[in-house]
């Protein structure tokens, strides 16, 4: 008996209620707690917008400077994960380091009261660039580097633990906005996937690893590192161009473009295009972004298929110097403070989620002894 019929991936399917952002209402916007993404992108740091998500409004300027001291006394690494972390094989995915680092922090700083969720939440905002950097840097130049920088800001901080300098104006304001356009998508897949944790009463640190593990795939978060080893391959506008549509022929996917929610455009992709162009400008280079729009072009000719967030953060996160196999673990960083908005929420008005599934296999039958079975 089937109450309603099944909706392939839930498309379209309201699965809970939430007060923390709308995707898509209108077939095109986005907004955090009421304010248009264009907006925030505009003229949040990701600091404000992290506050915003988590307590509902935007923060004055005394709110905004503890918060940014929370965070910047948040950032060191306990030993135990260092060593952990030391022992995870250079050859790894860095989405795989997240995870475990996460996983282990639970284990050296538990979360046993749901009283002191802020304090957890904030702890892994704090941390997870350290975690990855710290990591990045051992597996790659073996450098065990100080988790503290300079900087003030997650966008400043974590471009100084990957690069040894304090970066440009231009560049951490680009990785800033970057990390305001990750933060929060409603129900996306990894945002529910941390809800249903959730959900059992399962602790912050168990939420936010299905989140990491959900986020990691090529069709999700997964899209950033996958488009930009497709650029990559191109030399030229017109190599890409006639690589794509072969592409197409073949009926591969493109990754970086189309949306599930999303039917018209990408409301993040006009932002982050511009900042990809203007990294571009600055870099001196002519052929990421030129390739980056000929794709661009070709999947709009041809499929009707716009770029999604992913698709320029590519060539942009290129131009900010960071190594393709970061880019998906930037997105964990950002998109940990949506991740913890939601699992407050769902917390906060708690359900076990549990839907019905349509069953497809063999009718009721009778248990066959060993030497019947085929
Ligand atoms: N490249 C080529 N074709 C694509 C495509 C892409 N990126 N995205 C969708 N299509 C095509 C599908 O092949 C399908 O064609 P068909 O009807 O001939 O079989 C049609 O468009 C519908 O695709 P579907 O995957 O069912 O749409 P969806 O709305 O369920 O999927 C995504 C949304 C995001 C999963 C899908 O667009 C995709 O896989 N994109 C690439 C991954 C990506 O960028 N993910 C990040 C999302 S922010």
């Amino acid at each position: 008996m089937s109450a309603k019929p099944v909706v392939g991936g839930l498309r379209g399917v309201s699965a809970g209620e939430t007060s923390i952002s709308t995707c898509g209402k209108e077939g095109f916007g986005l907004s955090y707690r009421g304010y248009d993404i264009a907006e925030l992108a505009e003229r949040a740091s990701f600091e404000e917008v992290a506050y915003l998500l988590l307590y509902g409004e935007l923060p004055t300027a005394a709110q905004l400077n503890d918060f940014t001291q929370i965070l910047i006394q948040n950032r060191d690494l306990p030993v135990e994960l260092r060593e952990v972390l030391e022992r995870i094989p250079a050859n790894a995915h860095p989405m795989d380091v997240l995870r475990t680092g996460c996983s282990m922090l639970g284990t050296l700083e538990p979360e046993t009261d749901f009283s002191q969720q802020i304090n957890v939440v904030n702890r892994l905002i704090a941390v997870f660039p350290s975690m990855l950097l710290y990591w990045y840097r051992f597996a790659t130049d073996g450098k065990r580097i100080s988790t503290q920088s300079s900087s003030p800001t997650l966008a400043g901080h974590f471009l100084q633990l990957l690069g040894d300098r304090v970066p440009s104006e231009l560049h951490q304001r680009a990785m800033d906005v970057s990390l305001v356009l990750y933060a929060e998508h409603e129900f996306n897949a990894s945002t529910f996937a941390a809800r249903v944790c959730a959900a059992t009463l399962s602790d912050m640190y168990s939420a936010v690893t299905a989140g990491i593990g959900t986020l990691r795939g090529p069709l999700h978060g997964g899209a950033n590192e996958a488009a930009m080893e497709l650029i990559a391959k191109f030399d030229s506008a017109d190599a890409a161009r006639s690589g794509v549509l072969a592409m197409l022929g073949r009926k591969e996917k493109i990754m970086g473009f189309g949306h599930a929610v999303y039917k018209e455009s990408d409301p993040r992709n006009a932002v982050i295009k511009a900042w990809s162009k203007r990294l571009g400008d600055s870099a001196g280079d002519t052929q990421l972004y030129a390739v980056s729009e000929a794709i661009d072009d070709v999947m709009w000719s041809e499929k009707r298929l716009f770029p999604n967030l992913d698709f320029y953060s590519a060539s942009a996160y290129h131009y900010l110097g960071i190594p393709t196999q970061l880019f998906t673990p930037i997105f964990v960083c950002s998109r940990i403070t949506g991740w913890a908005a939601h699992v407050m929420e769902q917390r906060a008005n708690n359900k076990l989620i549990r839907p019905a599934a349509d069953y497809t296999g063999p009718a009721a039958r009778s248990f066959l002894p060993m030497d019947e079975r085929a």
